[in-house]
């Protein structure tokens, strides 16, 4: 626990307020099995899904090292590797956990309602 230090963090979804996200459907609940991912575009940012035992989460499919398509990397329980260089990241809050990387990605929240899956984006202001 405890805040870092000595880098800058990009948005996360923890630091935004609830009134300042705006949820939108990506799936249906069917779609996405448990180990599953799925990348989808909103507003032409790759984000991708992922089904870890039954949870929901989302994080931004750009790898802050050099842009990789980090989603598409290996996931071992809740951590994912770039596959470009290997930078390694948490998909339940996009904190960065090895070089080459060193700044975090963004991670959304994910909500189900009803059938849909659906993430949170912080809105623009
Ligand atoms: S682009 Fe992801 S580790 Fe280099």
């Amino acid at each position: 626990m405890g805040t870092s230090m000595g880098h800058t963090d990009m948005y996360n979804y923890i630091e935004v307020d609830a009134e300042n996200l705006e949820y939108v459907t990506v799936a249906e609940v069917g779609e996405l099995g448990d180990g599953e991912r799925l990348i989808v575009d909103i507003d032409d940012e790759p984000i991708a899904v992922f089904n870890i035992a039954g949870l929901y989460y989302a994080i931004a499919d750009v790898c802050s090292h050099d842009d990789g398509p980090v989603a598409e990397g290996e996931v071992d329980e809740y951590e994912i590797a770039c596959p470009r260089h290997g930078a390694k990241f948490d998909i339940r809050n996009g904190r960065v956990l090895t070089l080459p990387a060193i700044v975090d990605i963004p991670a959304y929240p994910v909500r189900i309602e009803g059938n849909e899956i659906q993430i949170g984006l912080p809105i623009e202001s």
